[in-house]
């Protein structure tokens, strides 16, 4: 009943936090479009007023007409609109949902059994938690000093877009080192996605508070305040496609639980970030084709990097899970042990998925937290593993599953799911 509703909870949560991000997204994308789309005004009344640009549209039966002032109008008005709740929401309903999956169960979500760093292969649960709570904050930390110490008034931002992103390709490499894939995948994302909501809670809206405040004062605003706000709204922009990305991979583990992951990971945040420079550009009226072009070529890239022939652990090679802390190597032994005891029939797997699988993959997992099968996945029968069967050697060679790798596969069973040649249905 525990496990039941906590998987409401998490699917309820899920739902406000998509919903909230869509809804902030969307307004920025909206917002960067309107920026770089913005004509000199027509009228010259509205110049007088100090009008800088203006964008007409038609949307949803209407006619709008958005202007921007230069530096701000004469008067403003009382009912100003402000954005930040559905940034705040995102991050917090982000978080919570973080906290109920990952930050609840480790040892299945975070600790990665297979890491090269062996102190982090044997972290134990809470000392995952810890670090991956402290993986977000210095993640907001030392952007948000890169940002303060290389171009603190816009005046170098071209070098600090270059830090960024050296910072990211540094963040991917250490988050699949230290966590499970999926859970880096994320952890990668959330470091973004942190640095784009604390950007609104401790520059963006600060900043225009203080303008308003001066401005109802009726002294000029400081422009140093505009101009961080903007830089940090550039940032947020080219940070969106990748987080999307990153939070909707936890769906595809053939991403997460590669040798390379990290390079994979980086590859698709340039990806991301070419591909929204393209429409920035567009909405100045300006096509740059090269952009896409660009992320397309290194999103093949990563198609190259992630396909199982460049995997060390392809199915008939050696499992990637001999790097598991609790297994030991025995590679060709094991095919060899396999042939020895008789052919590989779904009975041999059955055994293997009743010991190691069915604690979760059945309709009523016995395994703590589930309450049921997860991702639908049954392996509680030969028939239903005999469904899965290609899913099974996948995530079993990958390393993926078991998660956490809690039920103690051997690398002599992985060996065996390895070779194991299904009979069609
Ligand atoms: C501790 C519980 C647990 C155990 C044990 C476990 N799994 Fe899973 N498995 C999960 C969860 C949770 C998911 C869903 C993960 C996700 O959403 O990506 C999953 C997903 C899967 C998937 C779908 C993967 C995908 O990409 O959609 C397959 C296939 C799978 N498991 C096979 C296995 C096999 C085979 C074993 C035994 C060798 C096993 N699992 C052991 C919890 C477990």
């Amino acid at each position: 009943m525990e496990a039941y509703l906590l998987e409401f909870g998490n699917m309820l949560l899920r739902w406000l936090h998509v919903i909230a991000a869509i809804a902030w997204i969307g307004e920025s994308i909206y917002f960067v479009m309107l920026d770089n789309g913005l004509k000199s005004p027509r009228a010259a009344e509205d110049k007088q007023k100090g009008v800088f640009g203006e964008m007409w549209a038609v949307h949803g039966g209407g006619f709008y007409h958005n202007q921007k002032y230069a530096t701000a109008p004469a008067k403003l008005p009382d009912d100003l609109h402000w954005s930040f709740w559905k940034a705040y929401t995102t991050w917090l309903s982000g978080f919570a949902l973080f906290a109920l999956l990952y930050l609840a169960s480790p040892s299945i979500y975070l600790v990665n059994p297979s890491s090269s760093w062996e102190w982090a292969a044997n972290m134990t649960g809470w000392q995952a938690n810890v670090a991956a709570v402290l993986f977000l904050l210095l993640g907001w930390v030392i952007y948000n000093e890169l940002c303060k110490r290389i171009s603190p008034n816009m005046e170098r931002d071209g070098v600090l877009s270059i830090a960024v992103a050296v910072m990211m390709v540094v963040v991917s490499y250490i988050s699949v080192h230290l966590f499970a894939g999926r859970a880096a995948f994320l952890l990668t994302g959330a470091v973004m996605a942190t640095a784009m909501s604390a950007n609104v809670f401790f520059w963006i809206i600060p900043g225009q508070r203080r303008m308003v405040k001066a401005m109802k004062a009726g002294e000029t605003p400081n422009p140093i305040d505009g101009k961080r706000g903007k830089q940090r709204s550039v940032h947020n922009t080219y940070f969106t496609l990748p987080v999307v990305l990153l939070m909707l991979s936890n769906h595809y583990s053939f991403m997460y639980t590669h040798d390379y992951a990290w390079v994979i990971m980086a590859l698709f945040i340039f990806a991301g970030a070419l591909i929204r420079q393209f429409f920035v550009l567009m909405h100045q009226g300006n096509i740059r084709l090269a952009y896409p072009a660009a992320g397309a070529a290194l999103i093949l890239v990563a198609v190259w990097v992630a396909s199982p022939n460049m995997q060390s652990a392809a199915p008939d090679s050696q499992p990637t899970a001999s790097a598991n802390a609790n297994a030991e190597t025995q590679g060709d032994d094991a095919m060899a042990t396999a042939g020895a005891d008789g052919p590989i029939d779904i009975a041999r797997i059955q055994v293997i998925m009743n010991e190691r699988c069915v604690q979760c993959h059945a309709k009523q997992p016995s395994h703590a937290g589930f309450a049921a099968a997860p991702a639908g996945i049954l392996l509680d029968s030969e028939r239903h593993t005999t469904i899965q069967a290609q899913m099974v050697k996948q995530v079993v060679a990958s390393g993926y599953m078991p998660l956490g790798n809690i039920t103690k596969i051997t690398d002599e069973e992985r060996a065996t799911i390895a070779a194991w040649k299904p009979e069609p249905l």
